[in-house]
């Protein structure tokens, strides 16, 4: 193309699309960016129950937060749950399609049905929090029991069933894991 002016190209329907195409592209380099930062917090751990711990004490942190706010505090409950939204999203993305089916295939089928069944009810929270008022003394009631729920999930994970599978694995095993839970935390963040 000859040098036409800015305003020009702009308005010219190929100037157009090529403004859109070039706004794409920084786009896309712009969500690549923030999806190697936000899970390079995790791959920083290192082995993929170190980085799946990691999430479990963000994830905790943001319960903090909340826990930390007046019922006329709205705006920022809301902004808070839709974090935490993220964060869990994120992480049961890896959870149930590297985790889980990796203790299916030793053996933890029932344990790894189990899991699944308690994200089903981390969604149903969830929903219940996005429907609630904040304000209403009933969020934070869920809230916190929802909290307690899951600190019970986190604590099965950590202490029995990730050791456990940690174990079967082996160290071929659990490097090819910690690789293939990194991809799909890239591809969820
Ligand atoms: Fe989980
Ligand atoms: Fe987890």
């Amino acid at each position: 193309m000859t040098s036409r002016p800015q305003s020009q190209l702009l308005t010219h329907p190929a100037g157009l699309i090529g403004a859109a195409a070039a706004g794409f592209i920084v786009g896309l380099a712009a969500n690549f960016g923030r999806k190697a930062i936000v899970q390079g917090v995790s791959a920083a751990q290192g082995e993929w129950d170190a980085g799946l711990k990691a999430e479990h004490r963000m994830a905790l942190g943001i319960f903090d937060l909340i826990e930390k706010t007046g019922a006329r505090d709205v705006k920022k409950r809301k902004i808070l749950l839709v974090q935490l939204k993220h964060a869990l999203s994120k992480h049961a993305f890896e959870e149930e399609n590297v985790i889980y089916p990796a203790m299916r295939d030793h053996g933890q089928v029932e344990e790894a049905d189990k899991l699944v069944h308690d994200h089903g009810y981390v969604k149903q929270y969830l929903f219940d929090l996005s429907e609630l008022d904040p304000a209403d003394p009933t969020w934070i009631a869920k809230l916190r029991e929802f909290r307690s729920e899951l600190e019970a999930h986190i604590r099965e994970e950590e202490e029995e069933l990730f050791p456990a599978l940690r174990d079967a694995l082996g160290e071929e095993g659990n490097a090819h894991v910690t690789s293939v839970v990194n991809k799909a935390g890239f591809a969820a963040a």
